[in-house]
């Protein structure tokens, strides 16, 4: 669709995201590949401004309706003002979480309808979807031990445990339904390992191109 490559990196809970987000950064720039990084919600000035909204712990009036069509409404701003101009520049662009989280934690962890988020991803984003999504797994147990340990938590991580179960499920559903462009990263072993099955997946990416 674009001559830039656009990959998502989405993750449960404590999953370890920004060690491997680093990683991957590392990898692609010796590999020479033009890339840049971004993260939802936000990624632009605007989109940030929603974010703070979205995970403000002060913020526990905010409907589950209003919570998805703010994800969508900073989504949008993104994919305008940065993502879809760099992919039509050639530019790979790496998000830290796409839409899948929004199926995950709206659909799987607030429970509203896969086919309410479905309309409001064909609207906003038309026929872009990822060219390939890395999803950081560990078990929801583990995961919120990791996010505990690091003290500040925001509105979603205030969660009870069943609210992450179905996020991981969710997840799981949607590499199960998307196998061309899921790629499933185990994140329990010793991070060497971690690392060696994600250089796996990243030489496929880039070799494809
Ligand atoms: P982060 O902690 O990975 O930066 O993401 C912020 C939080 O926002 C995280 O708890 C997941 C949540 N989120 C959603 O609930 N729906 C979405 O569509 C996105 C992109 C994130």
């Amino acid at each position: 669709m674009y001559p830039g490559k656009f990959i998502t990196i989405e993750g449960t809970e404590g999953a370890g995201k920004s060690t491997n987000l680093n990683y991957i950064k590392d990898f692609l720039q010796q590999k020479g590949i033009d890339f840049i990084t971004t993260r939802e919600p936000g990624g632009t000035p605007i989109a940030e401004k929603i974010r703070e909204l979205l995970l403000d712990k002060a913020n526990t009036a905010l409907c589950d309706d209003a919570e998805l069509l703010l994800m969508f409404a900073a989504r949008a701003q993104h994919l305008n003002e940065l993502i879809i101009p760099a992919l039509q520049s050639g530019q790979w662009v790496i998000s830290d979480r796409f839409t899948d989280a929004t199926y995950a934690y709206q659909g799987g962890g607030r429970g509203l309808p896969w086919e309410k988020i479905a309309q409001l991803e064909q609207w906003v984003q038309g026929d872009l979807r990822p060219d390939a999504t890395i999803l950081l797994d560990i078990p929801v147990e583990q995961g919120m031990e990791r996010v505990r340990s690091r003290g500040e938590t925001d509105r979603f991580e205030e969660e009870q445990m069943s609210f992450f179960s179905r996020i991981r499920e969710a997840y799981l559903r949607l590499a199960r339904e998307n196998p061309q462009r899921y790629y499933i990263i185990d994140t329990r072993p010793a991070i060497e390992e971690v690392y060696q099955q994600l250089d796996r997946v990243l030489k496929k990416l880039v070799d494809n191109v």
